[in-house]
């Protein structure tokens, strides 16, 4: 049997996902977060007070982006009001029983992690509300109906997203070399208008007024 190798065009069409599945969801989640802690200065203060405890104004490092617990919070609260990606799709290749439907081969399913993340049924009334402490206790907890498979950010079983650690710390250090350097407010130019062109993004951008700490 012939062996299977990759060629040229497959490495360079592997990195172009690479960087497109990781570039833009990345962005999505790390501009939400900046609008998010912007308009909640008490939740920016509790995280900068974390970062300057664990780092100080080092550089973050591996030892210390694990203790950021509140951070973490914040993440895990902002993957929720804004999903990068709002839709999961699969295909069915034979006929499967789900609950009590059946369903045919070659149907196409749409999860949607933004529906399921603002069921006031799974989270409770208040949903739409920036609460990062819901994740205080892990993602278990969050839910008042105790369901881990609600919290859907990076989908969920075998094709979970690869680069969900990568993007978790990517995240964490751009976060906090900020927080170390800058206490920022929403620009009164900001709109908001978050639309969907592959992630969920804000069509005008985040404005926002930085100052030096
Ligand atoms: C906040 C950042 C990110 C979010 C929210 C995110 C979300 C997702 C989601 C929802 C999926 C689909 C999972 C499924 O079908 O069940 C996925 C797949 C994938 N992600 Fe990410 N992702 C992020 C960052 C990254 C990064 C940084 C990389 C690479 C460096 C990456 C690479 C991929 C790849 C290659 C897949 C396809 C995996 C497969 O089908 O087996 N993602 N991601």
């Amino acid at each position: 049997m012939q062996a299977k190798w990759m060629t040229e065009d497959d490495i360079i069409d592997e990195c172009k996902t690479f960087y497109f599945a990781g570039h833009e969801t990345t962005t999505s989640l790390l501009s939400w977060t900046m609008l998010l802690l912007a308009t909640h200065q008490e939740w920016q203060h509790k995280a900068r007070e974390e970062v300057l405890q664990i780092f100080g104004q080092n550089n973050p490092n591996s030892a210390g982006i694990p203790r950021l617990k509140i951070m973490n919070m914040i993440i895990e609260e902002s993957l929720r009001l804004y999903p990068p990606i709002p839709n999961i799709k699969r295909r069915v290749t034979k006929e499967v029983r789900l609950g009590n439907m059946i369903l045919p081969p070659k149907l196409e399913l749409y999860i949607s992690p933004l529906a399921l993340h603002h069921d006031p049924n799974i989270w409770g009334e208040d949903v739409h509300q920036f609460k990062p402490e819901r994740f205080a206790k892990g993602v278990a907890n969050a839910t008042i109906t105790k369901t881990q498979a609600a919290f859907l950010p990076f989908g969920f079983g075998p094709r979970t997203c690869v680069g969900l650690n990568f993007a978790i710390v990517e995240s964490k250090i751009a976060l906090a070399m900020i927080l170390q350097r800058f206490v920022f407010t929403l620009s009164p130019t900001y709109v908001h208008l978050p639309v969907q062109i592959f992630s969920i993004r804000p069509l005008h951008g985040i404005h926002i007024v930085l100052q030096t700490v």
